[in-house]
């Protein structure tokens, strides 16, 4: 038997949907992420709901639409400095509370988009 995948054992699309529409509100809140994002959030919503479904193991929707994610190479028009990158991975916490994604499952998330947004980062903090 196969084990089940993250995006399985979360309970599939209903929970990305929720932590989708739980970070982005959030992510157009906040001062340092704000400014890097279009007044038109629904376009990266729909983008970010396939890269998370492939991502957490579910099927490939992002790479079927997009092509290779190659995502440091998409991030590098925008200046993403380690704070930046913090302030990503704190809306990513609160989403994750709002679509109550708990226990080991969480913890495994949670690595692994430290893991992505630390590899974003493409900008020294005194230059952005
Ligand atoms: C796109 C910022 C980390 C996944 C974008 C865009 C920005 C951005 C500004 C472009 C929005 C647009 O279309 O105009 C950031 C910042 C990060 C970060 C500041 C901090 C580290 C991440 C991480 C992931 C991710 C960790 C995945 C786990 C994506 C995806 C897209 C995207 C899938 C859409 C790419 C496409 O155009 O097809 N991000 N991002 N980002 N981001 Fe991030």
């Amino acid at each position: 038997q196969k084990p089940l995948t993250i995006y399985e054992r979360i309970g599939g699309e209903h929970a990305i949907t929720r932590i989708v529409e739980a970070f982005y509100p959030r992510v157009q809140k906040n001062p340092l992420l704000a400014p890097l994002f279009p007044e038109d959030i629904q376009p990266v919503m729909e983008k970010q709901k396939r890269f998370l479904t492939q991502f957490f193991g579910g099927p490939p929707l992002y790479s079927q639409q997009h092509g290779h994610p190659r995502l440091r190479a998409r991030h590098l028009p925008f200046p993403i400095t380690p704070s930046r990158a913090e302030a990503w991975l704190h809306c990513m916490k609160e989403a994750l509370d709002d679509a109550e994604i708990q226990g080991e499952v969480r913890q495994e998330i949670w690595s692994r988009l430290c893991f992505t947004a630390s590899h974003m980062v493409n900008t020294p903090e005194e230059n952005q």
